[in-house]
């Protein structure tokens, strides 16, 4: 449904007193992947590796540095990223939709959730008329576990978690097929985002939605994730199905985010910070060659390893 083909966005460092006039900042760096229609995909790494840029590439919220993304649609059609006027932007973006991290600056304050959610339609090539709009709106509240009178309401009146619905029913407003999850659970209590998230796999079943989920969090990108990929410094590092990686990792970073967390179990009981894995998180050092960071080798069925950063580490390829 989604494919990536090498994709890589650099960005020019900020001028600075030392910067060289070259220096980029490597935020994605030749990542290759395929989202399966109906899947959800788990995009997991510490802060500044790479996902929501990568998310952003996928809205066409960023222009490629290099590679190529193609979304096909249910009709069979396909996009090339690269290659989207502006026609075909407006039908990608209400197709492929995101939700973002922070629900409170997403939401504008003045407006009520009825033009919050109708909102959702900027994105859309047609307006469906008002009559039809408002039955869509009243059937998304109810869907997201919210009353239809609070159509009336405005975002400040609502919780946090109640704040992340409202979101969810925007992006949904389009009926879109791909849904991107950008931290949508971080900034909730644990309780709260057990609520959510079995939302979203309930809103999968219900839309048939494709989901791409992000989270610095390996316990929250488990619970909802059919594959998971892991990022490091904007380079896929490893992808396996879920139950595989939690059977075996094999890139050493995808071993030390696992070794972070204690008791998989125990998942709404926890809070972990991820420490910074190399001896450098300066995301303007790139130690490794291109060729090592695209080799990914097949260690078993839908598993793959990235060649990249495993010898600065001091560990072989697997
Ligand atoms: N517009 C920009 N200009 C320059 N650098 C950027 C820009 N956007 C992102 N970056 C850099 O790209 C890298 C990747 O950032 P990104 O936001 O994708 O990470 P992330 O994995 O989403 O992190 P987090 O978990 O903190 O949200 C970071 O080093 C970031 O500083
Ligand atoms: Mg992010």
């Amino acid at each position: 449904m989604i494919e990536l083909q090498n994709v890589s966005k650099h960005y020019p460092l900020e001028a600075g007193f030392f910067a060289r006039q070259d220096a980029r900042v490597y935020a994605v760096n030749g990542v290759s992947l395929r989202i399966e229609p109906g899947e959800i995909y788990g995009l997991v790494g510490e802060s500044g590796c790479g996902k929501t840029t990568t998310a952003r590439l996928l809205v066409r919220m960023e222009h490629l540095t290099a590679g190529e993304i193609r979304f096909r649609n249910r009709d069979g059609e396909e996009f090339l990223y690269s290659r989207l006027d502006r026609r075909s932007l407006r039908r990608v973006r209400s197709n492929v939709r995101y939700v973002f991290q922070d629900p409170a600056r997403s939401l504008n304050p003045r407006l009520t959730i009825r033009d919050v959610l109708l909102s959702g339609y900027r994105y859309s090539p047609r307006w469906p008329g008002t009559a039809q709009a408002e039955g869509e709106a009243r059937r998304l509240m109810q869907e997201v576990g919210l009353r239809v009178e609070d159509l009336d309401r405005r975002p400040a009146d609502f919780s946090g978690g109640q704040r992340q619905r409202i979101s969810i029913a925007r992006s949904l407003i389009t009926r879109p097929e791909v849904l991107i999850c950008d931290e949508v659970v971080s900034a909730l209590d644990v309780s709260i985002q057990g609520q959510i998230l079995n939302l979203l796999l309930q809103l999968r079943e219900e839309h048939k939605l494709t989901m791409i989920f992000i989270a610095h969090d390996l316990a929250v990108v488990g619970y909802v994730s059919d594959r998971i990929g892991v990022m490091y410094r904007g380079v896929l590092v490893e992808e396996a199905p879920a139950p595989d990686l939690l059977r075996q990792r094999h890139h050493p970073y995808t071993r030390y985010l696992f070794e972070a967390l204690p008791v998989l179990g125990d998942r709404w009981n926890r809070q972990v910070s991820v420490p910074a894995f190399a001896e450098s998180a300066d995301p303007t050092v790139f130690p490794v060659s291109s060729a090592d960071q695209l080799m990914m080798t097949e260690v078993s069925p839908g598993h793959r390893v990235s060649a990249a950063f495993t010898r600065s580490a001091g560990v072989e390829p697997a």
